[in-house]
Formats: structure tokens, C-alpha cells, sequence
């Protein structure tokens, strides 16, 4: 695990951006995350250059899909050269489906859930179907411990899950934590948000920083003002 712990998600269609912004945050960052925005327009070349410059590659695809599927894909995503240090599912796929996908991974990458998005609040996941579910809190706190069950290495949760993921699960679960925003920055299209010292004080293990750093004139300044902040909290 790299010692600095954030991990900036390179949510651009822009190859040439996406690789210009990678090179500029490697020495102020610990990963880069390729998600759907930038797989789904450049796939496994768009990839391999991001990944060439050299920071250990969360590749957030985030498969939800019958086990055999999520399996199949998971082995295709194993092949790709180098490997992704970290890949996920969602939890709601379920158990089966989520032992299918570490069979797959097989101990060649880190295998994480995402158990209740950052953008969703209580409303929204009792909208979504999830009438019993008391709050966010308690739905991600049960997803995550599926997630343990299934042999996986740790869940992608939001700033104010972690205390409880913490106490269900113990301090080796990895904890991935998008939702991150500096004190003065706005919160967009996400609901359920932490400062970066906020989060790393609950427990967080990686924190995933994306419009607060690409967003920025200066994107390489706002990394390294996240890390001062964390360093002097
Ligand atoms: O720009 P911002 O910092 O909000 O970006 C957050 C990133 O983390 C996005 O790439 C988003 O897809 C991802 N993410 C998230 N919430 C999750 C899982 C992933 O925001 N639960």
C-alpha cells in the first residue's frame, strides 16, 4: 500500500488529459482511479497509458451483474497488462455473485464492494427499493459485512460509514472513500461528504478525490494542499 492515500479519479473522455493529469499528480498522489467515463472511450490502450506512468491503478468499473458474468469479466480484467491494483463490484450483487468475482480475481488484485453510493441519501435508497433498510449507515454497514463474508478485501463506502464498517469489521478491511471535499468546496452532485482529514480520522484507508483536484487550475497545488492538510492534522 503506498503511503500517501489519495487516489484521484481521472473522470475525463480526454486521453490526452487523463495521462497529462497523471503525470502531473505522481509524486502527489498514491493512485490514480480509471472509472467508467474514461474506460468506456478508451478501454484497454486509454488504460495501459494512464497506468504506464506508473501509480498503482484503482480500476473502478464497478461490475454488477449475474455471478457468471461479473466472474467472465472480472478474468477479462485480470488480463489487462498492468494489473489494476484494486478493481470492485457493487454488494448488492450479492453473495454468490461476489465470491464468483474473488474466485475470478484470485488474490491478483485487491477486491472491493461498493455498498451505498456517496451521492445517495436515506431518501434516495428508500426510493430505490430499500424500504427496510433503517438509514445509509445501517444498509452500508450490512453490504459491507456481506462483502467481508464473501472473502472480499474491502468496500468503497462513504466518510460517515466508516466508523461502523470499523467497529463491524476490524482495522485490515480496506475502506476506499470517495465523497471527499475540502472544507470550502461544494458538495455537487454527492450527498453524504467528509474533509480529507475528517475521513482519514474515522478510519479511512484510501481516500478518492476527483473534482476537487482535476477540477482545480491547479491540479498538482490542490493535491499537495489535501496532503499538507492531512499531515498537519
Ligand atoms: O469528483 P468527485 O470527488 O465527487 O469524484 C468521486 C469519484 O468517486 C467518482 O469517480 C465516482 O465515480 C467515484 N465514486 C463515488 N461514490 C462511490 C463510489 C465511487 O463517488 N460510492
Amino acid at each position: 500500500m503506498p503511503a500517501n492515500p489519495i487516489c484521484v479519479a481521472l473522470d475525463t473522455p480526454d486521453l490526452d488529459r487523463a495521462v497529462a493529469l497523471a503525470r502531473s499528480l505522481k509524486p502527489h498522489a498514491g493512485y490514480m482511479k480509471v472509472g467508467m467515463e474514461f474506460f468506456y472511450a478508451h478501454g484497454i490502450q486509454g488504460y495501459a497509458e494512464v497506468a504506464g506512468v506508473g501509480l498503482p491503478i484503482f480500476l473502478d468499473l464497478k461490475l454488477h451483474d449475474i455471478p457468471n458474468t461479473v466472474a467472465s469479466a472480472m478474468k477479462s480484467l485480470m488480463r489487462l497488462e498492468p494489473k489494476p491494483a484494486i478493481v470492485n463490484v457493487h454488494a448488492t450483487g450479492g453473495l454468490d455473485m461476489m465470491k464468483a468475482a474473488a474466485d475470478a480475481v484470485a488474490g491478483q488484485a485487491n477486491l472491493i464492494a461498493v455498498t451505498v453510493l456517496t451521492s445517495l441519501s436515506d431518501d434516495d435508497i428508500w426510493a430505490a427499493g430499500f424500504e427496510t433498510a433503517k438509514d445509509t449507515q445501517t444498509h452500508a454497514r450490512a453490504l459491507a459485512e456481506l462483502s467481508q463474508r464473501a472473502g472480499l478485501d474491502g468496500v468503497v463506502c462513504s466518510p460517515h460509514d466508516l466508523t461502523g464498517i470499523r467497529h463491524d469489521l476490524g482495522r485490515d478491511f480496506l475502506t476506499v472513500v470517495p465523497g471527499i471535499r475540502p472544507a470550502d468546496a461544494a458538495t455537487q452532485d454527492q450527498k453524504r461528504v467528509a474533509t480529507p482529514a475528517e475521513a482519514m480520522a474515522s478510519g479511512a484507508d484510501i481516500l478518492v478525490v476527483g473534482r476537487a483536484i482535476t477540477g482545480s487550475a491547479d491540479p498538482a497545488r490542490a493535491a499537495q494542499d489535501i496532503l499538507a492538510g492531512l499531515h498537519a492534522g
